[in-house]
């Protein structure tokens, strides 16, 4: 799944019941779309959008395993039930080039502004299987200058101990999912690792990268406003470049959803995002978007480039992509299972379902993304990314702006403070049927 943050139930809730385009084709084991160039031809047609430039375009690539699944977490990762048997991370960069040769007509002269490698846990694989990655993505895709490239580490110790030879590798910035330092808030949330590795971690990266980023999460099992704060000023300990800061949510068909731990109210989670807010901007740390706190330089420009409603190629188990046409947009989602993944890239079709987004649903993905920054976006940027003219969203726009929710100028719209403490309500203003 694309690592933009944690997502809004209620958002999530309204994406979840959309209609069928964005629904996944049952088949799994062949891919139930036609050749390429008849697809490339369908999505090449006249239309009723009208791009005046495609975005920037980012690659995302999953890798689909864990240790353990942690009982919070609904992203496609399964915990690696080998038996004994090591990952089969040759056979799973093998069929993730296929996949991505099989993508190339697709993004055909366009360049790669970023490259996030997330999961699952990319760091159980090698540094030599992340560089033959990298590498075989630089061989097929012109990488922009200076591109930044991210992997997602977990701080477990054998993973710290690769952190030089990823940067080696050609990774430019890590992610590393620490999510407490706390030892009972961690065994709670099933983590594999403790505090004090996290710590270690912290301090690895800050040697092997000129740039990362510490995942936390708050409102924690049992967790007090005082244990809060301690997370966050042992995370500012280590001056970090960028921090991810997520409210905990229980997400459906997780353990935790079956089996629901006592979390904090309302008023105290509300309380803790206030501390947090506090800590990190006296840290010197900006809150660029709703969990992200960035130095100024460092800001996750892939993540940007989500909520910029850029596009992006998604190639992995479960991956999601979006790429821009002149006169539509195109939803991507690769095959989910691992094995059926590595089993359809192998015969060339990764891909479990690609359909063209409806107008109500980009007018509502665009808001859903741009809202979440806090300085919202630029109002030409609405018809440049969705083709669509701004009238679509004008009545919810309006009503948002009625509420004071948003305030807008002649060039900008952003989120009011009040609309960023509320932002599920303001998005929800831009759910289809209301466009
Ligand atoms: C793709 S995940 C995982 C990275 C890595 N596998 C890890 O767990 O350390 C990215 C981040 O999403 C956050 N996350 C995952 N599930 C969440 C949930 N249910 N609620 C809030 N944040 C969540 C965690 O902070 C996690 O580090
Ligand atoms: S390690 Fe990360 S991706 Fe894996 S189960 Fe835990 S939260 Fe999910």
């Amino acid at each position: 799944m694309a690592p933009w943050g944690a997502r809004s139930e209620r958002a999530r809730a309204a994406l979840n019941a959309m209609p069928a385009t964005l629904a996944i084709a049952a088949a799994e084991h062949r891919s139930p779309l036609g050749p390429v160039d008849e697809r490339l031809a369908r999505f090449l047609r006249p239309g009723a959008l009208s791009l005046q430039a495609l975005p920037p375009l980012s690659l995302y690539v999953h890798i689909p395993w864990c240790l353990k699944k942690c009982p919070y977490c609904d992203f496609n990762s399964h915990a690696w039930q080998g038996g004994g048997e090591a990952l089969p991370e040759v056979r799973y960069v093998d069929a993730l080039v296929h996949d991505l040769e099989a993508s190339l007509p697709f993004v055909w002269g366009r360049r790669v502004h970023t490259v996030f490698i997330g999961g699952g846990t990319p760091s159980l694989f090698s540094p030599a299987t992340i560089e033959r990655l990298i590498a075989a993505i630089r061989a097929r895709l012109p990488l922009e200058p200076g591109c930044e490239i991210t992997l997602e580490a977990n701080p477990g110790t054998f993973e710290r101990e690769r952190f030089h030879a990823y940067a080696s590798a050609g990774v430019t910035r890590l992610s590393i999912g620490v999510q407490s330092f706390d030892d009972a808030k961690l065994r709670a949330l099933g983590r594999v690792h403790d505090g004090a590795q996290a710590r270690a971690a912290i301090a690895e990266a800050k040697h092997a990268f000129d740039t990362f980023n510490v995942d936390l999460m708050y409102a924690l099992p049992g967790q007090t406003l005082a244990e809060c704060e301690s997370d966050v000023a042992a995370a500012l300990s280590f001056a970090p470049p960028h921090l991810s800061i997520y409210h905990l949510t229980v997400e459906a068909n997780t353990l935790f959803a079956h089996a629901p731990p006592a979390l904090p109210d309302d008023d105290l989670a509300a309380e803790m995002l206030d501390r947090i807010v506090a800590e990190t901007g006296a840290a010197g740390l900006d809150r660029y978007e709703v969990s992200a706190f960035a130095r100024a330089g460092d800001r996750a420009r892939h993540n940007l480039n989500y909520w910029e409603f850029g596009d992006y190629l998604g190639i992995g188990a479960g991956a999601h992509g979006k790429i821009s046409f002149p006169h539509r947009i195109v939803r991507q989602v690769r095959l989910r299972d691992p094995a059926a993944y590595m089993a359809g890239a192998e015969r060339g079709g990764a891909a479990a379902s690609e359909a063209e987004i409806d107008r109500g649903e980009l007018a509502f993905e665009f808001m859903l993304n741009a809202l979440r920054l806090r300085d919202g976006f630029e109002l030409a940027r609405f018809g440049e990314r969705t083709g669509l003219p701004l009238s679509t969203i004008e009545r919810p726009l309006a009503e948002a702006e009625r509420r004071g929710l948003v305030e807008r100028d002649l060039r900008w719209l952003r989120p009011t403070p009040r609309g960023f403490d509320f932002l599920n309500d303001l998005q929800q203003l831009f759910l289809p049927a209301r466009v």
